[in-house]
């Protein structure tokens, strides 16, 4: 069938092409590089997305305790920007979530904030999240000179 868009648990047999995708974003320091084994390690975390069988997204959620996650590694194919596919995963993770706990934190940090704002997050501020400041921030070429915003989805159970 035409246009049939799905999103999915990725499966060991995405590595590859998850990889070809972050790195398209990685280069621009968009996102942060990730490496296949990095990929295979945190499989479980990934959803992709899948138009007419071809791979054109993906997105992780990194889990950091305390009811406090993150949005991470989120990428659509640049051919297929706008056409609801970053709005299929981060709403397929969001689902997740809502299944397994009964209340919860998702953040983001991004230069995207209009997207995030159409899917119900709200601004906030870096410093609400140590954690993740003093793991990857520490390793990201830009730590000194961070532009990117963040922006949190709370769930109460409501
Ligand atoms: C950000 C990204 C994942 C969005 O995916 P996408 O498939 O292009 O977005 P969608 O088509 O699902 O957009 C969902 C909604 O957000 C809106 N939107 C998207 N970008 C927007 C922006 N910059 N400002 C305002 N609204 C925006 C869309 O209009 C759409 O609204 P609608 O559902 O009411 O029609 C994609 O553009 C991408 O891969 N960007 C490069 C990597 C990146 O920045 N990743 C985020 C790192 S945290």
């Amino acid at each position: 069938m035409k246009n049939a868009l799905t999103v999915q648990a990725a499966e060991k047999s995405d590595i590859s092409a998850i990889h070809k995708l972050l790195s398209i974003y990685a280069e621009k320091q968009i996102v942060l590089p990730r490496s296949e084994a990095d990929i295979e390690y945190y499989l479980g975390n990934f959803v992709v997305a899948r138009l007419d069988e071809e791979l054109c997204g993906c997105c992780a959620v990194r889990d950091f305790g305390g009811d406090l996650l993150e949005v991470r590694s989120l990428v659509v194919a640049p051919r297929l920007e706008g056409k609801g596919i970053g709005r299929a995963l981060v709403e397929a993770i969001i689902a997740g979530l809502k299944v397994k706990r009964k209340k919860f934190c998702l953040f983001a940090l991004t230069y995207r904030t209009g997207f995030f704002r159409k899917l119900g997050f709200h601004p906030a501020v870096k410093e609400m999240f140590p954690q993740k400041i003093w793991t990857d921030c520490a390793n990201c070429p830009k730590k000194d000179h961070c532009d990117e915003q963040a922006l949190i989805f709370q769930y109460d159970g409501e």
